[in-house]
């Protein structure tokens, strides 16, 4: 199995009075290439799990299964290589560095590389990238210079670079005006089905949800799996 959650579960904060859980034994195994989306209010906890799944986040109990390997037990260079290598992440906001340009924020994943190959291949795939995200024009200038929607496929673009197995997606259109977040939603789905990524998006967006293979609501800790609209 590609993805497998056991268990997953969360409260903040961890114990005291106050404690309010917000995943509560969420189990859910997902399959390369699939694409699902989890919906649910604002506080329901969709980043919480996002955070989980890649790594950012460690659960209160329960496994999260990668390829077979329990990644709640990484740390240090493990932990960084499995994100830089194996997840990438798109946020609500594109969190480019203003003063870089975008060729420059796309690159930042390869730094760390120490393959001088593997660093190359990553550098060639992001200038193809930008091509077909239709940015390439714009490589050498700056976020401030552009509009929220070049910006945020940039921001793809670079959760990309790396040719990361699992794309996690938290909000990914909330920022974007309703032609932008088409234009990004095309994206996702068009890189989920002809390069094999698996897709994983949080969103209160019905009809981007809709386009996911699986859909779950989020709700009470729980996930309900959603017939598709
Ligand atoms: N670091 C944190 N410390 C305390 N509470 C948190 C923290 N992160 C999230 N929460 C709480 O957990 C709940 C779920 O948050 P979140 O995962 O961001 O939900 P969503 O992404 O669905 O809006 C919220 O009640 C939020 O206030
Ligand atoms: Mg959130």
């Amino acid at each position: 199995m590609f993805l497998t959650l056991e268990n997953i579960s969360k409260s903040y904060p961890p114990a005291g009075a106050r404690r309010r859980v917000v995943l509560s034994g969420i189990s859910l195994q997902v399959e390369a290439g699939e694409s699902i989306a989890v919906v649910g209010p604002s506080g329901s906890g969709k980043t919480t799990l996002l955070n989980i799944i890649g790594a950012m986040g460690q659960p209160d109990e329960g496994r999260v299964l990668f390829k077979g390997e329990d990644t709640t037990g990484f740390s240090g260079p493990q932990l960084a290589a499995f994100r830089n290598r194996q997840i990438g992440f798109v946020f609500q906001q594109h969190h480019l560095f203003p003063q870089c340009t975008l060729m420059e924020n796309i690159l930042i994943p390869t730094i760390p590389l120490r393959d001088a190959r593997l660093k190359a291949e990553s550098s060639k795939r992001g200038a193809e990238l930008l091509k077909r995200v239709g940015i390439w024009e714009q490589r050498y200038q700056k976020p401030a210079e552009l509009s929220g929607g070049e910006c945020q496929r940039a921001a793809v673009v670079r959760a990309l670079v790396n040719q990361p197995s699992l794309l996690l997606a938290d909000e990914p259109t909330g920022a974007l005006d309703h032609k932008n977040a088409a234009l990004l939603a095309e994206l996702l789905f068009e890189l989920n089905k002809t390069n094999g990524l698996t897709l994983i998006l949080a969103t209160h967006d019905l009809r981007l949800a809709a386009r996911a293979e699986r859909v779950f609501l989020l709700e009470n800790g729980r996930l309900i799996r959603r017939p598709r609209a």
